[in-house]
């Protein structure tokens, strides 16, 4: 079985849904950003915290699990530099008890979800994993904290481990059964969307004076079912042996600047939207985007999903949310 910590969130959820075609799967969540009911009825649904031995310990002495894939964290980069203490106790500490109750038990496979964070504002237009990391906030900290463990932990344990750094993930899985639903919600689609729904009354552009060609700032967006796709490959080579240790980007190489993002909603809603030009949001590098050429070449992955088909999948979603 493979264990999925954090399988109720936005993209453990997604993953669970592919991975449950192939696999047995056992979800473990303490519900607290996460929803019940996006938690894939086929799986066996554990609720408890990620830092909690006891609850880990029974987990794994009941199954028989092959590897851990861990999507529990806390994300928003704001949020962790006003409220650090949770971002390392659950990002950093609690993964820290994951990996000890894994090392204990012998399960030595790990698909561990990292960010575009951890390379803070990059001197480069195009990301590759060997562009230098050097975080801006705590959230880009706690992910690059990990990523030296599991180093450490390769070393010292023999754990295999999958790194994924993600760019921006948005849309929503093709059955509208699941989708992108945080609370509260800060990211731009979502908030888009909601807006051109009825939902919000107008949407922010947060800062208009950015080194950029419309002066906005530019995202690499992927759709949450090429993420997901992406991990079934990296659990694939851990299980075959064909990767032992690796990091690799997941983005679909292409930017795009807030103001394409909202003009992209509107084409697909046929609504027009009623923008306020605001202050820059603290923390936000101009552009992100990412090199996935590394991932391509070594394990085939390439994303599927281009803009029109992200921002379609996540209206679906928004339209028919049923929880
Ligand atoms: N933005 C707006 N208005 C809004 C919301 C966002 O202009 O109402 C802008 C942001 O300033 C940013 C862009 O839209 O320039 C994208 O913002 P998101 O909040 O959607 O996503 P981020 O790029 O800030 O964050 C995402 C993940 C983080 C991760 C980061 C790494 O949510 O967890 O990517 O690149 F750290």
């Amino acid at each position: 079985m493979i264990l999925v910590v954090g399988g109720a969130g936005y993209i453990g959820s997604h993953l669970v849904k592919e991975l449950i075609k192939t696999k047995e799967v056992v979800v473990l969540d303490n519900l607290s950003t996460g929803h019940r009911l996006s938690v894939d009825k086929r799986a066996v649904f554990v609720e408890g915290d990620l830092g909690n031995l006891e609850v880990l310990e029974e987990v794994f002495t009941k199954y028989s699990i092959e590897a851990v894939m861990h999507f529990a964290a806390y994300s928003l980069v704001g949020e962790s530099v006003t409220v650090p203490l949770k971002y390392y106790q659950n990002n950093v500490a609690s993964t820290l008890t994951l990996l000890e109750a894994m090392v204990k038990h012998n399960v030595k496979k790990f698909i561990f979800s990292s960010t575009a964070a951890t390379y803070g504002i990059p001197s480069v237009e195009v990301i590759t994993e060997d562009t230098k990391t050097n975080p801006i906030n705590p959230y880009g900290h706690s992910k690059l904290m990990i990523e030296q463990i599991l180093s450490d932990f390769a070393d010292a344990y023999g754990l295999k481990y999958v790194t994924f750094r993600y760019f921006n993930a948005a849309g929503a899985h093709e059955t509208a059964e699941v989708g992108e639903k945080h609370n509260p919600e800060t990211h731009l689609i979502p908030l888009v969307l909601q807006h051109l729904l009825g939902r919000r009354e107008q949407v922010a552009i947060f800062g208009t004076d950015y080194n950029t060609p419309d002066g906005t700032c530019i995202r690499d967006y992927i759709h949450v079912t090429d993420l997901a796709n992406a991990h079934i490959l990296g659990l694939e080579a851990l299980l075959e042996g064909k990767v032992s240790t690796a990091t690799y980007n997941l983005g679909n190489s292409l930017g795009f600047s807030v103001k394409e993002i909202i003009e992209t909603c509107e084409k697909v809603t046929g609504i027009k939207a009623n923008i306020v030009l605001s202050d820059r949001r603290e923390g936000d590098p101009a552009q992100l985007v990412a090199s996935a050429e590394k991932i391509f070449n070594e394990l085939g992955w390439k994303a599927k999903y281009q803009l029109e088909e992200i921002i379609q999948s996540a209206l679906n979603w928004h339209k028919s949310e049923s929880f």
